[in-house]
């Protein structure tokens, strides 16, 4: 399992520094089970990495360039974030899908970078409510599957995050999420991917709510937001999950 930390735009740099340090004391004496990785703003990937360096606490980016080097300012590419110790990197969240208008093409070439790099893209899909209420939230996440994943060997892994759920206090039924997961499964197996790959889910998740998911039948870990800012549940969570 996998439990992921998404700040996304939040902390300054001390507040970086203390969230990771409180997380850190929290969890280094903990035998872990489950992996663990903070996804701090890209400015403080370098110092949250001088805080959980030589730990049982990984890191990650929230997003990369779908270029590797050349003239896209305000980009940062793959190998810039592997340089700096990052394992994983988020793309295709939804926060960038829809508010910075990220297309499929550009989620594929995002996750194709980290791979060729050696590094994990944790690729986000996701369906509006509207979808869901249509009864279209297959078919979507289909399409995104379809149009998002690199057809490779190397690893990778996938976030479910419904957008309703985002922020919202709202999560699925864990009949649904069941559902989703087995439609995503089956996806992998249809395109001969391998049978480890994990799958994620995010959207509210919190520690009331944490226990629930973890019965999912298939949930290889979660993608916490909100939470991931109060270092007390989000260790908490990290434990349960261990
Ligand atoms: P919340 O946990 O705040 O709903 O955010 C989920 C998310 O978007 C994680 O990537």
């Amino acid at each position: 399992m996998l439990i992921a930390g998404n700040w996304k735009l939040n902390c300054n740099i001390n507040e970086a520094i203390d969230l990771s340090s409180s997380i850190l004391n929290n969890l280094n004496s903990k035998v872990l089970r489950s992996e663990v990785a903070l996804f701090p703003p890209t400015i403080y990937i370098e110092t949250v990495y001088n805080v959980i360096k030589n730990s049982n606490i990984a890191l990650g980016a929230q997003d990369c360039s779908v270029n590797i080097s050349g003239a896209y300012t305000g980009d940062v590419s793959a190998p810039m974030l592997n340089d700096f110790g990052c394992k994983f990197s988020i793309v295709g969240h939804s926060e960038r899908r829809n508010g910075k208008n990220e297309s499929n093409k550009d989620v594929y070439l995002k996750a194709k970078n980290l791979m060729d790099f050696k590094m994990i893209p944790i690729i986000c899909v996701g369906e509006n409510a509207e979808d869901r209420e249509r009864g279209n939230a297959l078919d979507v996440i289909k399409k995104q599957l379809e149009e998002s994943i690199p057809k490779s060997n190397n690893e990778f892994i996938i976030a479910y995050e419904p957008i309703w759920a985002i922020g919202s206090g709202k999560i699925p039924t864990l009949d649904s999420i069941n559902e989703m997961f087995n439609m995503i499964r089956q996806w992998l197996t249809n395109n001969s991917m391998k049978n480890n790959i994990k799958i994620l889910y995010g959207g509210s998740v919190n520690k009331g709510n944490a226990k629930e998911l973890f019965s999912c039948k298939d949930l290889g870990g979660l993608l916490i937001g909100g939470v991931s800012l109060n270092p007390t549940e989000f260790s908490e969570i990290c434990i349960i999950a261990s």
